[in-house]
């Protein structure tokens, strides 16, 4: 069979991404235009503003992505993008992109859900990874626990009634008042909690709460209002130490939940008679260094049939969003010639 070569695009939340893969497991290209710095200022994703960028970028990040591979659209054999979920407005920026483009040069277009494409991205990374195999998704717009039996059969085990992981870290850096610079509010907060005083911490007392013990749900409100208590009641004013010794609370908890209940998920597992030789961890917060470290001492003793599971990530800059997991989720679509109709909408709202 020939080689199959993809032009994905992406734009459902604040990066544009523009990306070249083909069906030998190559990534060709692989251009993400970042908006974080620009968003700092007013505290968050502004949507209208996040719009304008996506508009504003994505003709430079398609023409990088062909430039960079050293191809024009005559090598390309199909059209992906992100139908969703994500911000209505933003999902239309990749979506009329990707569906003109096709349709002036009558290629075919495929639809791909984020969620699902960044659950599979392990599937380029690591060939060696077979179904079924839970995954972690944590992210700012999720934080699901989900069994995948295959490439279009995802089981929901646990997810977020309120507040994902990644929005609790988000909130939490901003009301410890941590400068993003580059690297986004998330990833500021755990920088900053390898930060070292000479000083002895003040221990953090009450703890945190944190999700429902035994229960297979996550939940992220408690232990962000918990953190927003704990500077109200000092009316702002805590020391650096405190400041420190908070962030890491934090921390230790938000990861201590994901912790307990992927134990749950083995156990669950192990009971319906799943058996599970990998876990992925994905999206934007599994590049927390401190996070894989805990998940990994979380899981080395469980077993099925004698053989450890293996925690896998992809790398950390295919674990943020990304064009190269919409193209590589768009893969076998293309393959078996199951192509979208132009006129397909987009999908702000859409179950995995
Ligand atoms: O997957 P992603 O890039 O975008 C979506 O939400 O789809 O995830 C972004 C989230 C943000 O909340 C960001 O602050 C968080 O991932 N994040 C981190 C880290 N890097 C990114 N959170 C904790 N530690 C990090 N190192
Ligand atoms: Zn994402």
């Amino acid at each position: 069979v020939r080689c199959f070569t993809v032009l994905a695009l992406e734009s459902s939340a604040d990066d544009t991404c523009a990306a070249i893969v083909n069906s030998d497991r190559e990534i060709v290209s692989n251009v993400v235009v970042k908006q974080h710095s620009f968003h700092e200022q007013f505290g968050g994703i502004h949507p209208m503003h996040a719009i304008w960028a996506h508009q504003r970028h994505m003709p430079g990040a398609v023409r990088k992505a062909l430039h960079d591979a050293g191809m024009t659209m005559n090598s390309i054999d199909g059209i992906a993008y992100t139908r969703g979920p994500g911000m209505a407005g933003c999902l239309s920026v990749c979506s009329n992109a990707a569906k003109t483009l096709a349709a002036a040069t009558s290629k075919p277009i495929v639809g791909v859900h984020h969620m699902q494409a960044h659950a599979l991205m392990p599937l380029l990374t690591t060939p060696d990874i077979s179904f079924p195999f839970l995954t972690l998704l944590i992210s700012g717009g999720h934080t699901l626990l989900l069994l995948a039996r295959s490439w279009r059969s995802f089981q929901t085990l646990a997810t977020t009634p309120d507040e994902s992981i990644g929005n609790a870290f988000d909130k939490v850096s901003k009301m410890l008042k941590i400068p993003w610079g580059k690297l986004g509010p998330g990833a500021a907060l755990e920088q900053y909690c390898l930060n070292d005083y000479d000083q002895q911490l003040p221990e953090i007392i009450p703890p945190l709460p944190s999700g429902q013990p035994g229960k297979l749900a996550f939940s992220y409100s408690g232990l962000h209002s918990g953190v927003e208590r704990y500077i109200a009641v000092r009316n702002g004013d805590l020391d650096d130490p405190t400041k420190l010794a908070l962030a890491r609370a934090f921390q230790t908890a938000a990861v201590g939940q994901l912790e307990e209940k992927l134990l749950l998920a083995l156990h669950w597992c192990r009971q319906n008679g799943v058996v599970i030789r990998d876990i992925i961890v994905s999206g934007g917060v599994a590049s927390n260094k401190f996070l894989r470290r805990r998940l990994e001492f979380a899981c080395r003793d469980f077993k099925f049939d004698d053989a450890a599971v293996r925690l896998v990530s992809p790398p950390q800059e295919l674990c943020t969003d990304n064009a190269v997991m919409i193209g590589w989720a768009s893969m076998d679509r293309f393959l078996a010639q199951d192509y979208d109709e132009y006129e397909i909408e987009t999908r702000p709202k859409w179950d995995i």
